[in-house]
C-alpha cells in the first residue's frame, strides 16, 4: 500500500488538459493498485497565500518559541508540509505559464520548501550545507503548454524555465526521480492538439502499465 498525493494546479475546470490528464493517470492507478490511497489538492482553484513576514519569521524560529501570531501564521504551511511528506507517489499538473509554472504553484512550493522539515541547513558542512529530506520518492508531473518546442535541442529550449525549475526545487528536497508527461499545442486546437492528448495518454497507460 502506498500514498499517492494528486495535486492540480491549472485554474481551468474542464477545459484543463493537466487535469483532465492527471485524472485520468490517478484512476488508472487507483485501478491498478486499488489499496493505494489518494490525497487530493488544487492549489488552482483553491490557491494557497504567499509567505508574509509571519510566515517566515515562524518558518526560522523554533517551534517552542512560536507565539501564537507564528503558530497561526505558519499552521497551513504545517499541513502542506505533513501532506506533502506522507506521501511515496505525487502525480502533478502543472500548465506552463509565461514560460515557468503558474504563480499559484510557486505559491505552493514556497509553503513546502522548509528549513528542518524538507531541507536540513547545515552551515558547518561547507561541501553540502542543503541536504535534501524527501526521499524514496517517485513523482509524476503532467505539464499542459501551448506550443511545442521546448524540449532539449527544441526551438524553445532555452525558454523553458519549467521543467528545469520543477527539477531543481524537488532535486533540492530529494526528489529526484521525475517523469514528465507533456500535452502540448493548446493553443493551435485541431489535430496538432489531439495527437498530443493521444500521445500523453499512451505515456500515462505506460507507465501506469509498468
Ligand atoms: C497566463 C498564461 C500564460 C501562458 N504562457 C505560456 C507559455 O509561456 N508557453 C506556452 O507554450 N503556453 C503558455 N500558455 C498556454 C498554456 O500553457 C496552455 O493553455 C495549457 O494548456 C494550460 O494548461 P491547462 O490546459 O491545464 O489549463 C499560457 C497560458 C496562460 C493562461
Amino acid at each position: 500500500m502506498a500514498r499517492l498525493l494528486h495535486i492540480d494546479s491549472s485554474p481551468r475546470g474542464d477545459r484543463s488538459h493537466s487535469r483532465r490528464l492527471t485524472g485520468e493517470f490517478v484512476d488508472a492507478w487507483k485501478q491498478a493498485h486499488p489499496t493505494d490511497i489518494v490525497t487530493y489538492r488544487d492549489v488552482g482553484q483553491n490557491p494557497v497565500p504567499h509567505v508574509t513576514e509571519h510566515w517566515i519569521a515562524a518558518a526560522f524560529t523554533p517551534p517552542e518559541q512560536h507565539t501564537s501570531q507564528l503558530q497561526e501564521a505558519i499552521r497551513l504551511s504545517d499541513l502542506l508540509v505533513d501532506e506533502f511528506l506522507a506521501a511515496d507517489i505525487y502525480v502533478i499538473g502543472v500548465p506552463m505559464y509565461n514560460f515557468s509554472v503558474p504563480s499559484t504553484f510557486k505559491a505552493y512550493i514556497d509553503q513546502i520548501v522548509r528549513i528542518g522539515r524538507t531541507v536540513a541547513f547545515e552551515p558547518n558542512d561547507s561541501a553540502n550545507v542543503y541536504k535534501p529530506l524527501v526521499l524514496g520518492k517517485k513523482m509524476f508531473i503532467i505539464e499542459a503548454r501551448g506550443d511545442s518546442g521546448f524540449q532539449p535541442g527544441g526551438r524553445y529550449e532555452k525558454m523553458n524555465h519549467h521543467d528545469p525549475y520543477l527539477v531543481t526545487i524537488f532535486g533540492f528536497m530529494g526528489i529526484t526521480d521525475i517523469t514528465f508527461i507533456h500535452v502540448e499545442n493548446d493553443e493551435y486546437g485541431g489535430q496538432k492538439l489531439a495527437d498530443a492528448i493521444a500521445t500523453a495518454r499512451t505515456k500515462i497507460a505506460q507507465l501506469v502499465g509498468r
